[in-house]
């Protein structure tokens, strides 16, 4: 492991899990009891993971009744480097005493530093061959990204997968494949096109071998831009998660990314990866795209480049540049000081603390142990994933892959009683996924990982 381990273990509470009172204790109760009086009914979160928060460190939180987790959220993969980071928080409280917000593209210091920063990590091809949009959340940067090709290539269409998630405003739910999400929206489609996305477990195809899966996926595209009658018009842009997060932490086949980038290079088409969940560190590469050898035209960057303070960016090809326009892109918090500072401490943090390889070889550990459960129970259909990005799919039976939902609920709710906190995913919302801060320590996963297996045998 990391010479940092010792650190590692500071950041977090070293006793959780560590439940006292039976979540939600009296405390939790009565603030969730006044959040439901003064909030929309429209909340999910807060009738699974029933408490209060008190405080958090490292890869775990204390609830306001005195209760220990582990977190295996992360605010939903944000939290890289740990809550509460204290060589984040440095510089986050550094740039609070200086100046918080004026107007978004008037640089300070500390803005030319955390841009030098980003652009240092990018993947080969973008670096130093790049420019950077700045954004606020996830779904902006998706939503500029495509911006960005259509403008550029004077094209409508751009392909989204299934399984696909790039966020919920109006622009950004269009690419975003989730039926409810579309339907609470009350956007039509316009200009998306919609591709297979090769799911190994469950090939849209109903192909068993996961390369021809994909072949088939990369043939279905490759149908939609050539064939004249396909209906699909003129295509800007392809939009992929090199691997999907929302839609179930799904890896395709290395050679469905690959098939990607040449089948944009053939048609002139520009490949935009989101790597709003996957990017800085959480698949123990800056980037997923690197696990693939593969360059994308245009990036959007999000979540854990802040870690937890909202701020995101579109990376894109230099000499795309060249044909935007002053206003492009607007907004009144575009690159706030707070989340640059953020972004900066969290580049240093994970190259100084070496934490991509150990993502790799901890993730490998975890996905090993995971993996043995899927051996001894029926109901774990699939278990998959790279670095901290793991997906345990739970089904009825191996035979019939029949998604089971309720039971991945009952899964996470049980995990949560007992000081867990995991959350799903997925096409069928069957899917438990672990994406822990990259800071967790071996003992805390370890920890997790002897709850999760107690939690699994009470299902069996
Ligand atoms: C891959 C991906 N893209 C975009 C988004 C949207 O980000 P935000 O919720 O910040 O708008 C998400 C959020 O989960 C995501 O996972």
């Amino acid at each position: 492991m990391s010479s940092y381990e010792e650190e590692f273990r500071e950041l977090s509470y070293p006793d959780a899990p560590k439940i006292v009172v039976r979540p939600p204790g009296p405390n939790s109760l009565k603030i969730l009891e006044r959040q439901s009086e003064l909030e929309t009914k429209a909340l999910i979160y807060p009738k699974v993971f029933r408490f209060a928060i008190e405080s958090a460190k490292g890869a775990t939180i204390k609830d306001v009744d005195g209760n220990y987790y582990v977190d295996w959220i992360a605010g939903i993969a944000v939290l890289n480097v740990g809550h509460n980071n204290p060589y984040v928080a440095k510089y986050v409280r550094q740039q609070m005493d200086r100046y918080w917000h004026w107007m978004s593209e008037v640089p300070t210091e500390f803005r030319i530093k955390a841009l030098e920063k980003i652009h240092s990590i990018l993947p080969q091809g973008l670096r130093g061959n790049a420019k950077i949009l700045t954004t606020v959340t996830g779904a902006d940067a998706c939503e500029a990204a495509v911006s960005i090709a259509r403008w550029v290539s004077g094209k409508n269409g751009i392909i989204a997968f299934d399984g696909a998630y790039h966020g919920v405003h109006l622009g950004a739910v269009m690419l975003t494949a989730k039926k409810s999400l579309l339907k609470y929206s009350g956007m039509p489609l316009i200009n998306v096109l919609r591709a297979p996305y090769p799911y190994p477990y469950r090939c849209p195809f109903k192909v068993e071998n996961e390369i021809e899966c994909a072949y088939r996926s990369l043939e279905f595209i490759e149908h939609l831009i050539k064939d004249p009658y396909s209906g699909a018009g003129e295509i800007a842009g392809i939009l992929f998660e090199p691997i999907q997060g929302e839609g179930g932490y799904i890896v395709p086949p290395k050679e469905f990314v690959k098939g990607l980038r040449e089948i944009a290079d053939k048609y002139g088409i520009l490949l935009i990866a989101d790597e709003v969940q996957t990017g800085v560190g959480r698949t123990g590469r800056w980037w997923a795209v690197e696990h693939f050898g593969v360059t994308p035209d245009i990036m959007c960057i999000s979540k854990a480049i802040g870690n937890g303070i909202p701020i995101s960016f579109v990376a894109y090809r230099k000499d795309l540049d060249e044909k935007l326009e002053e206003m492009f892109h607007l907004g009144t918090y575009r690159a706030n000081p707070l989340g640059l500072a953020a972004a900066t401490g969290v580049i240093e943090y994970i190259e100084s603390r070496k934490l991509l390889d150990r993502t790799l070889l901890l993730g490998e550990h975890a996905l090993r142990r995971f993996k043995e459960l899927e051996e001894k129970y029926e109901f774990i259909g699939d278990v998959r994933g790279v670095g901290f990005m793991i997906g345990i799919e739970i089904v009825k039976d191996k035979r019939s892959r029949e998604p089971d939902p309720s039971k991945a609920d009952a899964i996470r709710r049980e995990l949560f009683t007992r000081g867990v906190l995991m959350h799903t995913c997925g096409h069928y919302g069957n899917v438990l996924r672990f994406m822990a801060p990259l800071v967790i320590t071996r003992e805390h996963l370890d920890k997790g990982i002897d709850v999760f297996e107690e939690v699994i045998k009470i299902f069996k």
